[in-house]
């Protein structure tokens, strides 16, 4: 089962989560800005931030240019300060080229300026990563959920 996690951060908050779940997963995280070649992938886990409501263009156009015959499953991880945001214009990407997604969505709290400082917190990375392990396990157990 081929996995990678790829990820796209302004401030390093995604970056450090990515990092944390390559090595549960024992892969090497990936920087959209160097535009990897992932290749063909069971499970793709996608973290990024949310700046003014919405992903960074540089994920979008990256998840843009993915071929969906190559990837079978996605996983969203997302870090926020509001910790309601998604990754919402990228799911509706994956979904169009006929990628899975994992139907929930973690997401991590972040900072801005002051407002947050601290977040996220090595709890809240741990929790990131009990989220993919959760999932990995499920999938060795039964069908995920997807839609
Ligand atoms: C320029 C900028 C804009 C942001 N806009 C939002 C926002 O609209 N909503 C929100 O919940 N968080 C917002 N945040 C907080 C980030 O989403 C959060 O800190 C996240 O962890 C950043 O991830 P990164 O460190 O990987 O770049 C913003 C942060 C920055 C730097």
């Amino acid at each position: 089962m081929n996995k990678a996690v790829i990820y796209y951060s302004k401030t390093g908050h995604s970056k450090k989560i990515a990092q944390e779940v390559a090595i549960e997963l024992h892969v090497h995280a990936e920087n959209v800005k160097e535009n990897p070649d992932i290749g063909e992938v069971d499970w793709l886990f996608i973290v990024g931030g949310i700046y003014g409501g919405a992903s960074d263009p540089h994920l979008i156009n990256y998840v843009s240019s993915l071929d969906g015959d190559k990837i079978k499953n996605a996983v969203l991880i997302t870090s926020c300060l509001s910790v309601k945001m998604k990754q919402d214009k990228i799911r509706e990407i994956l979904v169009e080229k006929g990628i899975k997604v994992y139907e929930e969505e973690f997401i991590c709290k972040g900072n801005f300026l002051v407002i947050g400082l601290g977040h996220p917190n090595q709890r809240e990375i741990r929790d990131a990563v009990r989220f993919v392990r959760k999932i990995m396990l499920e999938k060795a157990e039964q069908p995920v959920k997807t839609v």
